[in-house]
């Protein structure tokens, strides 16, 4: 069922697609439904050039035939279509279960538009609940952490543990070569201060909060596919 949702999402999203566009294609499990829904059109003859958020998105475009190039190639895209770990009502994200949030929000941020695709399992009240996927460079990721910490608790009152990604054992490492650390904080009350003040943390690359850059969710659910434009956060 939950795959039945990504795949109406993702096809909802595509009626937003034009001939000759260029377009970011996101990272996870429901940007691999929106992958495989766009290369049969691609196959009758839609002409586009995607711009993947992952290798392991370049990899599924190009094996299904869908033209790929970089961003370097193409700077500035038409519109970008990804998934997402949590939405609220104003639109704002958590991204990055995927660890591919500084790739996703590097591709989001050169289109005119982004589109977020989601079963209705993705929608909250408050963001937070998910643990906020910060991107880290490995050098000096002791001190990073700790400056992190101090942030979080003493100007946020955020308190959680920050957990190391790993998998099988070994750090996760991204398509840039840097680990992620996973807060824990259960809810963030203000997430365009938390976005603003991390982001002066050095050696943190990129945060999963995601403000002002999503334009339209296609969210799918029993009733159908509903559509969410920013609004004021509940
Ligand atoms: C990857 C992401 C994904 O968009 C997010 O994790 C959602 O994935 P899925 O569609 O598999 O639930 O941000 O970094």
């Amino acid at each position: 069922m939950s795959r039945d949702f990504k795949i109406a999402a993702a096809k909802a999203a595509l009626t937003l697609l034009e001939d000759g566009m260029k377009i970011g294609l996101g990272t996870g499990s429901t940007a691999e439904e929106l992958v495989r829904a766009l290369a049969p059109l691609v196959a009758d003859g839609l002409s586009v050039i995607a711009v993947p958020t992952s290798e392991r998105t370049g990899v599924l475009a190009k094996q299904l035939g869908i033209p790929v190039a970089t961003l370097d190639e193409y700077p500035h895209l038409d519109l970008t279509i990804d998934g997402a770990d949590e939405i609220d009502s104003a639109l704002r994200l958590i991204k990055g279960g995927g660890a591919a949030h500084l790739r996703e929000k590097i591709v989001a941020c050169a289109s005119d538009r982004m589109a977020v695709i989601a079963d209705h399992s993705k929608l909250v009240g408050t963001l937070g609940a998910f643990p906020l996927p910060l991107e880290v460079i490995p050098f000096g990721l002791a001190a990073t952490r700790r400056a992190i910490e101090h942030l979080c608790r003493d100007t946020f009152a955020l308190a959680g543990p920050l957990t190391l990604r790993k998998n099988a054992g070994n750090p996760v490492l991204t398509d840039s070569g840097n680990v992620v650390l996973d807060a824990s904080f259960g809810r963030i009350p203000d997430p365009e201060g938390l976005a603003a003040e991390l982001s002066q943390i050095p050696g943190l690359v990129e945060h999963g909060l995601f403000i002002n850059i999503a334009d339209i969710a296609f969210v799918a659910g029993p009733d159908g596919v509903a559509t969410i434009t920013p609004g004021p956060a509940d």
